[in-house]
């Protein structure tokens, strides 16, 4: 016989996707439970008790995750706690430094893991563990299409590198670093003390890179507790704030709180908001217009050029400040941030604590005022990031303006063009390198379907013999992503790309450019008839798939202005 629902477990009899697998009354639902007793779980564990899946990128060919399956132990005590079953299970992991061509190009396979396994499992809810880079989107985007209950508990950040007593943030500083090993100030043996020291804890990149951006991002949607994105990986609050997630997503069953509640577009406006106050990374412009893709909720560059233009840039973090995000956490984090705009806010959105965003950071003031600045000493009056348009970039292009030289925002060059990376990369450091500092450095073939995969190719490194001269940036365009820890004047994201026709295809070496951030102008100035010329004369390259998952991904990608999700998973596709 089995036994009767009863006490704590009666409660959640609501809205349980598990009771389909665990109390049919056929053979497969006594299979279901043996099997599941197999892992040495007792009778009660099916007495109507939600099953909460704990959704882990860990993986230790992702170093900034690899921490993550004692968060989940953390996780499952909350879990237990609340009178749930935790189940663990794997996804595949996007490991920024390890994964080639680009990890970019396995964020919608990651997605589709995501989804596809919470939705053939017989899970009521789901905690997601995510911390580099593309795994915080493409948790997203996968439970934002499963739309169960679900709950993110990122990693958190590295503690700081040191160096020599110099304070070192991942990617900013070891890209300057190189460029000094590269032109000889630093030996070999420094570059070898460096590489040691950079990262040395779990977690993911210690400046507002991809990482650090979206994981705040998925705090400022409501997707997590308040307060659990800045935490750094090894401070035992991380798991003090994991245990918590654990209970929380149990009594979000009950209030059937899923995504789709939570993820509505003023929540989007909301992380948009922070994303210009944070001085945040580029990419989450795609990140955000995919997630919000996966809801029907179309958000256009214009939004994003919108909000910018009424939203100061308070947060003084590498790359577009001075400090790490170790000093943000000490400095209150996300709540103390959007505490500061909250009049830029709407203040109704649902978030995962069944609170509202506005209840969640109303008392949450900063305590550090270099870090978390007031807004009348804001960074920058504007947003981090500034949406470019003009007859180089018909569908947008953006740019970091404060990780760019305020005296390159207005700036008139002759380009200087590489057809592709490998033949910027053969060029770049050569003293013959017909360029100046007034140059604007153009690169092709570095887009979603052209490079493939959209990499981070377009922070293209300075060259030499300007570096020589004391010669630090220059501006820099091409239709790839750029790192969220690196800086300068580059312009990225160019749409549509140059391997499918756009006029970044178009430009020749000796054209003029003229990029405007004020005013937002990207323009190529060669007359009308003669761009109509070359196009006329435009050939694509050949595809670099013809098979498997990079076939589908050529067919399938969408462009930058986007958001580069798959076409076929957008909830109104039609073939
Ligand atoms: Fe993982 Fe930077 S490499 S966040």
């Amino acid at each position: 016989m089995r036994r009767k629902t009863v006490g704590v477990a009666a409660r959640f009899m609501k809205n349980k996707r598990s009771r389909e697998w665990f109390q049919a009354p056929d053979y497969y639902g006594f299979g279901r439970r043996a099997w599941l007793r197999s892992e040495g779980f007792p009778a009660d564990v099916f007495d109507g008790k939600p099953v909460i899946g704990i959704c882990n990128s860990w993986s230790e060919l992702n170093n900034c995750n690899a921490h993550l399956r004692t968060v989940a132990e953390a996780v499952k005590r909350g879990v237990w706690a609340a009178g749930g079953v935790p189940l663990e299970f794997p996804t595949i992991s996007l490991g920024e430094m390890f994964m080639r061509p680009t990890t970019m190009m396995y964020r919608n396979l990651m997605a589709m893991d995501v989804e596809e396994c919470i939705r053939a499992n017989p899970l009521d809810a789901v905690v997601l563990l995510c911390g580099c880079d593309k795994t915080t989107p493409a948790q997203l985007m996968g439970a934002a299409s499963a739309d169960i209950p679900a709950i993110m508990v990122p990693g958190g950040p590295m503690l700081a590198g040191e160096w020599r007593g110099q304070r070192l943030g991942s990617g900013t500083d070891g890209k300057k670093l190189f460029d000094q090993y590269r032109t000889g100030r630093l030996t070999d043996d420094e570059w070898c003390e460096i590489e040691g020291c950079i990262a040395r804890t779990a977690g993911h990149c210690t400046v507002m890179g991809t990482a650090s951006t979206m994981t705040s991002l998925a705090e400022a949607l409501g997707m997590t507790l308040p307060g659990s994105a800045n935490i750094p990986a090894p401070d035992s609050r991380r798991m003090a704030i994991a245990e918590l997630s654990g209970r929380a997503v149990v009594g979000m069953i009950e209030q059937e709180l899923k995504p789709s509640r939570i993820l509505t577009r003023a929540a989007f406006e909301n992380a948009i908001t922070v994303l210009m106050a944070l001085g945040g990374s580029t990419n989450a412009v795609i990140h955000l217009i995919a997630i919000a893709g996966r809801l029907g909720i179309r958000l256009t560059l214009d939004d994003f050029d919108r909000i910018s233009r009424r939203t100061p840039c308070i947060v003084d973090v590498k790359p577009s400040g001075q400090f790490l995000m170790e000093d943000l956490f000490h400095a209150g984090g996300v709540p103390a941030v959007m505490n500061r705009i909250q009049d830029l806010l709407d203040g109704s959105c649902e978030t995962v604590n069944g609170k509202t965003i506005g209840d969640n950071i109303s008392a949450a003031s900063p305590g550090n005022e270099t870090v978390i600045r007031p807004r009348d000493r804001a960074l920058n009056p504007e947003g981090g990031i500034a949406v470019l348009l003009g007859n180089l970039a018909p569908n947008g292009a953006v740019i970091k303006q404060t990780a760019a030289s305020p005296d390159l925002l207005r700036h008139r060059g002759r380009a200087y063009v590489f057809e592709t990376r490998d033949e910027m990369l053969a060029k770049i450091d050569r003293d013959d390198l017909p360029v100046n500092r007034d140059t604007v450095l153009v690169m092709r073939n570095c887009g979603p379907k052209g490079a493939p995969g959209f990499p981070e190719w377009g922070h293209i490194p300075m060259p030499r013999k300007l570096l020589n001269e004391g010669v630090t940036d220059m501006v820099r365009i091409s239709d790839a992503r750029m790192s969220g820890t690196s800086y300068g004047t580059v312009i990225l994201h160019v749409a549509p790309e140059s391997a499918i026709g756009g006029p970044l295809s178009l430009v020749q070496t000796g054209d003029e450019i003229l990029l405007d951030v004020p005013d937002r102008k990207l323009e190529l100035l060669v007359d009308a008839v003669e761009l109509a010329r070359r196009a006329a004369q435009f050939t694509p390259p050949a595809p670099h798939y013809q098979r498997g998952y990079g076939r589908l991904f050529l067919d399938h990608v969408t462009q930058a202005d986007l958001g580069c999700d798959f076409d076929f998973l957008s909830p109104d596709y039609l073939p």
